[in-house]
């Protein structure tokens, strides 16, 4: 079964609450630290503080996180004799269920990078082999000597931190890139891969169970599966601006956004309507989007699957692909469109447009059909 602790203070509550949303549809139980403005979870026992901690990571590349090996102590202590519990960072989310880790035969599961990732690296002392932002504890005594271990580790001087830590460990224990499992002392440990249990990479995470922020970045989750996007640009989504300038339309109104990619059109005017769906037909855009949202999405494609009723729909898509689409709909049609593209394209919804509207400073606007 498993229950996942995560902690996170203020400048994480945009992760915290995809992490809430994917441990409540994976039906994992959730327990959040609070390490300071976060405004949730157990609060005032554990504190970052988030200038050392940033300040530290400028100099080493690393967030020292002391507090990590701290909170899974308490954790083991209140928590029931042999449960398990998935130990992540507030930004390394959980996609499925990962029932198969939960195998008994193993004290603690660490996540150990590809193959010579970071060798020959100048933080390469600290990186290590394991990326300590993903762990798995059973609570036993075995576990509990472990993080003891740890706790004494991140203390010593010259230590930066909890992953260097977990390193140090390791690496006297004699971790190689090729440990599948290992002993510490009498701590059973196994090694999991980070190419699925701890996914930072920024392509080719497929097949990844659990993905990992690396940096602060929008979009970070779409990033991971670029590879099956193809045409995905960052700027490819509705400035927030261009969906505030038709507000109004929106007021109180049932919207169907037609193609939600990385959800923003569908954010914005969740804002303004009484209600939002979406349809979209790539499956990366739509798990992103539900990690983002608890909006309706339906997997589905526009042209041939049926569409949900709307009084206003809303599509920014290719101009010749909206062809067989916009004369279907029997309500308004909202349509996106960058106004570096030629208007020629877009000459036969012009003719039929009701209005444009444009939002000062972007090259962005809408066309409004009214029918
Ligand atoms: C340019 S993006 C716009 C995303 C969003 N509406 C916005 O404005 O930010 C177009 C989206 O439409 C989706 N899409 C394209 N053709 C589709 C189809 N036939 N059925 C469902 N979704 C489609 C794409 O996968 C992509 O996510």
């Amino acid at each position: 079964m498993g229950r996942i602790v995560t902690a996170g203070s203020k400048s994480y509550k945009d992760v915290i609450s995809i992490m809430k949303r994917q441990a409540e549809r994976l039906r994992y139980p959730l327990k959040i630290y609070d390490l300071g403005g976060l405004g949730e979870g157990i609060s005032g026992e554990f504190e970052a503080n988030e200038r050392q901690e940033q300040e530290s990571r400028k100099k080493t590349g690393f967030m020292p996180c002391r507090f990590k090996p701290a909170i899974i102590r308490r954790e083991l202590k209140i928590g029931s004799p042999g449960e398990l519990i998935f130990l992540l960072d507030a930004d390394a989310i959980p996609r499925h269920r990962i029932d198969e880790v939960d195998t008994g035969d193993y004290d603690v599961g660490v996540t150990i990078r590809k193959k010579g990732e970071n060798e020959g690296k100048p933080d390469f002392h600290i990186s290590g082999y394991v990326n300590a932002g993903v762990l798995f504890l059973y609570n036993n005594k075995a576990a509990q000597s472990f993080v003891d271990l740890w706790i004494a580790k991140t203390n010593d001087p010259g230590i930066e931190g909890d992953q260097h830590a977990i390193n140090e460990i390791l690496i006297e224990h004699g971790i190689s890139w090729d440990t599948k499992r290992m002993m510490v002392g009498d701590t059973r440990i196994r090694c999991f891969p980070t190419s699925i249990y701890n996914f930072y990479y920024s392509q080719g995470g497929d097949t990844a169970r659990i993905i990992h922020r690396k940096n602060k970045e929008t979009n970070w989750v779409v990033r991971h599966f670029k590879d099956n996007i193809g045409h995905w640009r960052p700027k490819f989504s509705s400035p927030m601006q261009a969906i505030h300038a038709v507000r109004d339309i929106v007021k109180d109104k049932k919207v169907c956004v037609l193609g939600v990619g990385t959800g923003s059109a569908l954010i914005g005017f969740g804002k303004y309507a009484q209600e939002v769906t979406a349809v979209e037909i790539n499956p990366v855009f739509l798990e992103h989007t539900r990690m983002l949202t608890d909006f309706e999405i339906i997997q589905g494609d526009f042209r041939t699957d049926p569409i949900p009723d709307a009084d206003v729909y809303y599509i920014w898509i290719d101009a010749k692909d909206m062809e067989p689409i916009i004369p279907k709909l029997q309500n308004t049609i909202l349509i996106g469109r960058r106004t570096t593209t030629n208007p020629e394209r877009y000459k036969k919804w012009m003719d039929e447009a009701d209005e444009v509207r444009a939002a000062e400073g972007i090259d962005f606007e809408i066309i409004v059909i009214r029918r």
